[in-house]
């Protein structure tokens, strides 16, 4: 008897330009051979390898705060930032496990440092990125740039900048949401990381600098060059984004998928923020449904504001202020805000600037059901 294992026609379609070879006894030995000279038969394995259309191992997760905050804070007593290099608490989507991944081939995690504390500076070939959820008096010096930091303010640490986090003495405990591309620079084999020689950089610029410099809408700084392949801006800070939202609120019927969506850009080309991330806020208006729609890429979304739901892939996630959820590559999603008079608002990261970069980007609206999704169980 041949064990599943040994089985190598899994994959056969019957489906006319598909693989589709079942085995006999004269194959099997003949693929047995080729495994010897590390080797393979491209047809056992090609319809796994070329599916359809995208399958993420991915799955729809919602990694809400009011479970994970207390185990969050209580890091805290149990590790040092000295003896953790970072003290993160990192979200695990089931399907990722292998590559600790939130979605995708994107990281995420939340941090916690209490006043006082400083995580030693470094420096690595993943583009890194944190959204601010509660506490004041956190800060981060990227270069010798030092940003102060707010909620919902959100930050940038791109590849190959030494940064560091903490607390000023003043401030009391905060949490942030850390993104980075780690999985997807592992898959690369790319990933250096470094200890800065000093463990911690001197602040050579005047604080927030890069706000005062960048940071006006429209207004280029007389003189300024910037050649560096990701955004002068390292802060975007949450007054004047959600004021952007706001207004142009105002004036838009905005996007059937994703109501009011601005993208944080970089002010020196108008691209994405960094050269493998990018990210966005949107707002959904009182009531707002929003239709279904898939595309490729991967995406981590934090609630910036309100409370609402998100259907994916046929399933529905409720969600409210601080929750994190993901929605992975080729999965129909919808949102919809549950209140209907005030605005929600939705902090967004994903992969786009790389599916783009690829030529990888499709995206399809679902025709089906007025482009709402049916929903499962
Ligand atoms: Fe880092
Ligand atoms: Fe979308």
């Amino acid at each position: 008897m041949e064990s599943a294992m040994a089985r190598h026609d899994a994959y056969r379609e019957e489906v006319i330009g598909r693989a589709n070879v079942g085995d006999t006894p004269e194959l099997v030995a003949y693929y047995e051979e080729l495994a010897k000279y590390e080797t393979g038969a491209l047809w056992t394995v090609a319809n796994k390898i070329e599916p359809w259309q995208p399958k993420s191992e991915s799955v729809p997760v919602v990694w809400r705060y009011r479970d994970l905050r207390e185990h969050v804070l209580r890091s805290v007593d149990l590790v040092t930032p000295e003896q953790a290099g970072r003290r993160v608490i990192y979200l695990n989507n089931p399907g990722r496990r292998e590559v600790s991944a939130a979605v995708g081939w994107l990281y995420s995690g939340l941090q916690v440092m209490h006043p006082g504390e400083v995580a030693s500076a470094h420096c690595h070939s993943s583009s890194a990125l944190r959204f601010i959820m509660e506490g004041r008096g956190a800060y981060t010096i990227v270069d010798g740039h030092k940003m102060t930091l707010g909620a919902n303010d959100f930050v940038l640490t791109p590849n190959g900048t030494w940064h560091e986090h903490g607390v000023s003495e003043e401030g009391t405990p905060c949490i942030w949401q850390d993104g980075l591309d780690i999985p997807l620079v592992n898959a690369l084999e790319a990933g250096f990381y470094a200890v800065h020689p000093d463990l911690n950089q001197a602040v050579t610029h005047p604080v927030d600098d890069s706000t005062a410099a960048w940071g006006g809408v429209a207004l280029r700084p007389y003189g300024e060059t910037w050649n560096k392949p990701y955004s002068p801006l390292f802060k975007y800070e949450w007054e004047p984004t959600y004021e952007a939202l706001r207004r142009y609120a105002a004036t838009t019927d905005g996007s059937p998928y994703d109501g009011v969506l601005m993208n944080y850009t970089n002010p020196a080309t108008g691209g994405p923020v960094m050269a493998t991330m990018g990210a966005s806020m949107q707002m959904l208006r009182p009531g707002e449904k929003t239709k279904a729609h898939r595309h490729t890429g991967s995406f981590l979304y934090q609630v910036a504001k309100g409370k609402g739901y998100s259907i994916i892939n046929g399933r529905r996630y409720d969600w409210q202020e601080r929750d994190i959820f993901c929605v992975p590559s080729w999965a129909f999603h919808e949102h919809a805000n549950a209140s209907d008079r005030d605005d929600a608002c939705l902090f967004c990261f994903n992969d786009l600037p790389v599916m783009h970069a690829l030529k990888l980007y499709r995206e399809e609206a679902l025709a089906e059901n007025d482009g709402h999704q049916p929903l499962i169980g």
